[in-house]
């Protein structure tokens, strides 16, 4: 059965575990599609590039890849592995950066849908709206900006501080606003409060959503 399932929002709203859950439960590959744009911005930043243009030129036969497990997601650039090199701040800031550069979206864009083509749970911040806008569910997982702040900071094992108030401000804004595929809520999809609506609670509403469309096909 090749579902094909949509999960955008902020960051910090919980889209992961809810999208690693999801896909556990579905027996489906997970496709964290924020850590393809975060190996572009290390590799930007790991060879000094920031212009758009030198940017897409890094493209050019640069070989990503990913391992879809929801338990243990990975992505390679050029046969080695940067997955842990991709939650540092600076690497934050700058896929944040890439993420406006229309040709760099339409590569990864070009993968993901590649990626998802025999069903999958894909997370990021326009997958309902770009990448796969006939996905079988969409999902929308939000929460409040002090909920998203809190769990940001616990997972980075930091203290909630000024500097990460304003990194994460600034990325929000940049990803809400960019000209490129801004962040928005489908106008079919499920909206999820992970501030309001525990995770059983969640999954489960999902889970009917999703057996739904099947009993559709
Ligand atoms: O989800 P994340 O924080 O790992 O994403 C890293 C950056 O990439 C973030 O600034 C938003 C951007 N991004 C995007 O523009 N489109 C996606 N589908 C996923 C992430």
């Amino acid at each position: 059965m090749n579902l094909r399932i949509a999960i955008d929002g902020p960051s910090g709203a919980g889209k992961s575990t809810l999208a690693r859950q999801l896909a556990l439960h579905l027996d489906l590959p997970y496709i964290d599609t924020g850590a393809m744009y975060r190996a572009i911005g290390y590799l930007a930043m790991h060879r000094g590039v920031v212009a758009a243009d030198e940017v897409t030129k890094l493209l050019e036969g640069l070989e990503l890849e990913i391992k879809s497990d929801p338990n243990d997601f990975r992505v390679s650039i050029d046969g080695v592995d940067v997955t842990e090199r991709l939650r540092d701040t600076e690497v934050s800031m700058r896929a944040s950066e890439v993420a406006q550069i229309p040709a760099v979206r339409a590569w990864l864009v070009a993968r993901q849908r590649q990626a998802a083509a025999s069903g999958a749970v894909l997370e990021g911040r326009d997958i309902g709206s770009q990448v796969l806008p006939d996905a079988d569910v969409k999902l929308f997982v939000t929460a409040a900006e002090e909920v998203r702040m809190q769990r940001r900071a616990a997972q980075l094992g930091a203290a909630r501080d000024a500097d990460l108030t304003r990194e994460i401000r600034e990325r929000d804004r940049r990803d809400k606003e960019r000209k490129a595929s801004p962040l928005r809520v489908p106008e079919d999809a499920i909206v999820i409060d992970t501030g309001a609506e525990d995770e059983a609670a969640s999954l489960a509403r999902i889970l009917d959503a999703v057996n739904r469309v099947k009993k559709r096909r």
